[in-house]
C-alpha cells in the first residue's frame, strides 16, 4: 500500500513501448489529478503514435532520454521531482538478446540501476510516500516441464540472456529494497498480447505475414507453451500493485491461459481466414517450421493466486475476446503497422529469419 500526494507526479519508463503505453492511458485517464511523465528514449520498440489519444492531456508530459545516460536521469529528476516510479524501459526481444546480449545487460541492468540511484539520491533516502515499481517477466524462473507454476518463491533460473538480464535486474531492485530501504515492489508477468505490440513478438508478427501471405515461421516443432494475457488486463493489474502492493513484495501475474505455440497459431490463422474473406486453410498453409530458437524455454506457466487473493486482480478478458480485438486492431491500424515495417525492420527481418 502507498499513500501518495493526490497530485503526485509518477515517473512511468518505456511508456512509449507496448505494455508501457497502455500503462500510460490507463493512469493518464484515470487518475487527472497525477502528472504522468512518459520517458523513453524512443527505440525501435518505442513509438509515440501508440499515444495520440492523450498527447494533448493537461496531465501528461513526454521526456526523450536515456536510462542508460545517469546524467540525464538526475536531470529528469531535478526537473518533475517524481514521487515514484514505474519501470518498463528495457530490450525485450529474446531474439534479439541472443544476438547481441551486452545492449539487453546495459538498458535492463545498468539503465536500473541508474534509475534506482536516482531515487536514492533525489528522495535523499527518505522514502516517505516513495515508491519504485519494477516490471519484470516470468522469464526468470526458466522453464517448466509439462507440469506446474511458477509461484512467487521459484528459484530465479534464466536461459536467455534477456532473462538473464531481467533476473539481474530484479535481484538489483531487491537489493536496493534490502540494504538503503527503497520501498520497492516488482511483479513478474506472462506474455501479453494486444494492440500496439511490436511486429518482432510471435502474436503481431505472424498477423503481419498473414496480412502479407508470407511464410509463418514456427520455432521448432511448434510445441513450446506461453502462458497469454491481454495486455490491458496487464495494466489493470499494474495499478493495482502500484497503488495497494505491499512494499518488497513480488507479485506473479498470469492469464491462466496456455497455449502451445502451434495450437494457437493454428487458432489465430483460422480467425484471420474469417475476418479477412479468405478460403479456410489459406493461412495455415503459411505455417513453415523452421530451425528452433537456441536455449529455448519449454513452458512457462504463471500461478497468479496471490494478486488475486491480495489485491482482488483477475484477468477479465477471455482468450478469444482478447485475440479477436487484436486482430481488429491491425487490421485497422494499417497505417501503424506499415509504418514500423518499413525501414530498418526488412534489415532486422531478413537477418533474424533468412538463415533459419
Ligand atoms: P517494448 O520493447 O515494447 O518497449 C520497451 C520500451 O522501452 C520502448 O518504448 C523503448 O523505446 C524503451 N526503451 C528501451 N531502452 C531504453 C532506454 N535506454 N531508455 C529509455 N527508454 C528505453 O517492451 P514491452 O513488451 O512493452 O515490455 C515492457 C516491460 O515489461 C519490459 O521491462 C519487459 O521486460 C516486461 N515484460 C514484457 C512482457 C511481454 O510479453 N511483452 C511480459 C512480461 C514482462
Ligand atoms: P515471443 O513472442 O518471442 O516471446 P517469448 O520468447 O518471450 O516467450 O515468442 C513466443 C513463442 O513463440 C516462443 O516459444 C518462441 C515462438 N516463436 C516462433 O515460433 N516463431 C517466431 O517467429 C517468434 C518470434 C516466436
Amino acid at each position: 500500500m502507498i499513500t501518495l500526494p493526490e497530485n503526485a507526479t509518477i515517473l512511468i519508463t518505456g511508456g512509449a513501448g507496448f505494455i508501457g503505453s497502455h500503462v500510460v492511458r490507463l493512469f493518464v485517464n484515470k487518475y487527472p489529478k497525477y502528472k504522468i511523465v512518459n520517458l523513453d528514449l524512443l527505440t525501435y520498440a518505442g513509438n509515440l503514435e501508440n499515444l495520440t489519444d492523450v498527447e494533448n492531456a493537461d496531465n501528461y508530459t513526454f521526456v526523450k532520454a536515456d536510462i542508460c545516460d545517469a546524467l540525464q536521469m538526475n536531470e529528469v529528476f531535478a526537473t518533475y521531482n517524481p514521487d515514484a516510479v514505474i519501470h518498463l524501459a528495457a530490450e525485450s526481444h529474446v531474439d534479439r538478446s541472443i544476438e547481441d546480449p551486452l545492449a539487453f545487460v546495459n538498458t535492463n541492468v545498468l539503465g536500473t540501476l541508474h534509475l534506482l540511484n536516482a531515487c536514492r539520491k533525489f528522495w535523499r533516502d527518505n522514502f516517505d510516500s516513495k515508491r519504485f515499481y519494477h516490471i519484470s517477466t516470468d522469464e526468470v524462473y526458466g522453464s517448466l516441464g509439462e507440469t506446474g507454476f511458477f509461484t512467487e518463491t521459484t528459484s530465479y533460473d534464466p536461459n536467455s540472456p534477456y532473462s538473464a538480464s531481467k533476473a539481474a535486474s530484479d535481484h538489483f531492485v531487491r537489493a536496493y529494497g534490502e540494504t538503503y530501504g527503497l520501498p520497492i515492489v516488482i511483479t513478474n508477468c506472462s506474455n501479453n498480447y494486444g494492440p500496439n505490440q511490436f511486429p518482432e513478438k510471435l502474436i503481431p508478427l505472424f498477423i503481419n505475414n498473414i496480412i502479407e501471405r508470407k511464410p509463418l515461421p514456427v520455432y521448432g516443432d511448434g510445441n513450446y507453451t506461453r502462458d497469454w494475457l491481454y495486455v490491458v488486463d496487464h495494466a489493470v493489474a499494474i495499478d493495482e500493485v502500484f497503488h495497494r502492493g505491499a512494499n518488497g513484495e513480488t507479485y506473479n501475474i498470469g492469464g491462466w491461459n496456455e497455449w502451445k505455440n502451434i495450437d494457437l497459431v493454428r487458432v489465430l490463422c483460422k480467425l484471420m481466414d474469417e475476418k479477412l474473406g479468405r478460403e479456410s486453410g489459406d493461412s495455415e498453409s503459411l505455417i513453415t517450421f523452421v530451425k528452433d530458437r537456441p536455449g529455448h524455454d519449454k513452458r512457462y506457466a504463471i500461478d497468479a493466486s496471490k494478486i488475486q487473493k491480495e489485491l482482488g486482480w483477475k484477468p477479465s478478458v477471455t482468450f478469444e475476446q482478447g485475440l479477436a480485438e487484436t486482430i481488429d486492431w491491425y487490421l485497422n491500424n494499417e497505417e501503424w503497422l506499415s509504418n514500423v515495417t518499413s525501414g530498418n525492420y526488412r534489415e532486422y527481418y531478413n537477418s533474424m529469419y533468412s538463415d533459419r
